[in-house]
């Protein structure tokens, strides 16, 4: 292992949300009891550093002691290109279709300002990330959900007839298509994704996948991005990547679309050009070089090796020591949906008591109901094993077998 995915790092004094950020107001954990030490398990970042290479270009540019108004160099582009050509197999990209965003979400929020008026309604899977459902609101978009179900194996899987019903009972023609699926976890499969573009090309719908979590693939998965699987797809999906949640650089901001479709392009580019914002920093473009280089690709194969065994260690544990708490294996992400339900049936608690006893002995995890979860935990693993382990027997000792 070349990399170094075991020293816990004290975050505190660094800005950082996920330890600074609780017990404040809003939609954060509280902090714990005196006597037990946080484990953030909440805000979707990593308690890892990021591959050396980053901090390395990043400081390289900043030691250069004047920053003004830059031009985008060809490397930005050509990076990219080698990215998506060696991750998600894909051929024939080129600088015109990829535009910066500042921000997934903010690529999210250009791009539906152009396929649909406020008041519009907009198709979403739920479980849903809050995100989406914030940007949406904030928006003015009506969200129409279209639940997942879990089939007899306990994967989530997409309702198509569902899909289709909404999209033409609310004449939707904008859809926000998570993969793979945050907060549930799914790869999707090439014939998924497949039947989910044919029922948007029937109705007419444009589509916008937020494939931020493509990197992080456990083992035996495969990303398949949305505009491979057909040359439609690859004209109706605007597509939303970023090196951010892969080499945890959410702080710098700095994200990127692929759009193919030129009409689309240049009404998406109208939309976030014309606020004036959507600006890339100069530091976090020497990020992005930094993170999209050999090293980067080795650092996220051990990475996603890492969480692998997190994932597993940790569904393992469930299963054998939490009965009536229910989860479907994560394919993708480093996120886990716990349901609770028959576990709160069985123990006469609601979910507000197992989370708050949660948070009292450090385990910060979060509110499952804020992405539609009605009896839900959501657990982030992006931590040393030791800290998993830990939260895990914390959660043994003090809320599941109490
Ligand atoms: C599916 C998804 N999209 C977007 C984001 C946020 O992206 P950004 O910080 O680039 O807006 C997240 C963060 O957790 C996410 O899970």
């Amino acid at each position: 292992m070349p990399y170094d995915f075991t020293t816990i790092y004290d975050r505190h004094g660094k800005d950082a949300l996920a330890v600074e950020g609780l017990g404040k107001p809003g939609f954060a954990p509280p902090t714990p009891k005196n006597g037990f030490s946080a484990i953030p398990m909440w805000v979707a970042d990593m308690n890892f550093a990021t591959v050396p290479t980053i901090p390395a270009a990043i400081i390289a540019r900043a030691s250069h002691p004047l920053y003004g108004y830059f031009l985008t160099p060809d490397a930005y582009y050509d990076a990219i290109i080698g990215w998506q050509r060696d991750r998600n197999g894909v051929e024939g990209l080129t600088k015109d279709a990829i535009g910066y965003e500042n921000g997934v979400l903010g690529g999210v929020a250009s791009a539906l300002g152009c396929l649909a008026a406020p008041g519009d309604a907009v198709l979403l899977h739920s479980p849903t990330y809050i995100g989406f459902t914030h940007t949406l609101e904030d928006n003015g978009y009506r969200i129409v959900h279209s639940p997942l179900v879990q089939d007899e194996n306990g994967t989530w899987r997409m309702d198509y007839a569902d899909m289709d019903r909404k999209c033409k009972e609310n004449h939707i023609h904008a859809a926000i298509f998570c993969s793979p699926h945050n907060p549930c976890g799914r790869v999707w499969e090439r014939w998924e994704i497949e039947k989910a573009m044919d029922v948007y090309r029937e109705n007419g719908v444009t589509v916008i996948s937020d494939e931020i979590w493509s990197d992080i693939i456990l083992g035996g998965h495969k990303h398949i991005p949305t505009q491979s699987v057909s040359e439609d797809a690859r004209q109706r999906t605007i597509a939303l990547y970023a090196p951010s949640k892969t080499f945890n650089l959410a702080g710098l901001i700095g994200s990127y679309h692929i759009i193919y479709n030129k009409t689309l392009r240049d009404r998406v580019a109208a939309r976030s050009e014309k606020t004036h914002y959507n600006e890339m920093n100069v530091l976090s473009m020497h990020a992005l070089l930094g993170a999209y280089t050999p090293e980067g690709r080795a650092w996220v194969d051990e990475l996603c090796a890492v969480l692998t065994e997190n994932v597993d260690y940790a569904c393992r544990y469930i299963a054998e020591h939490f009965p009536g708490v229910r989860v479907a294996k994560p394919e993708g992400t480093y996120l886990l949906f716990l349901d609770c339900t028959d576990w709160c049936a069985a123990h006469g608690k609601t979910i507000d008591e197992v989370e708050q006893a949660g948070w009292d002995v450090g385990v910060a995890w979060q509110d499952g109901r804020m992405f539609h979860g009605p009896c839900a935990v959501r657990m982030n693993l992006a931590l040393p094993k030791s800290l998993v382990v830990e939260a895990f027997e914390r959660l043994d000792k003090y809320v599941f077998n109490a």
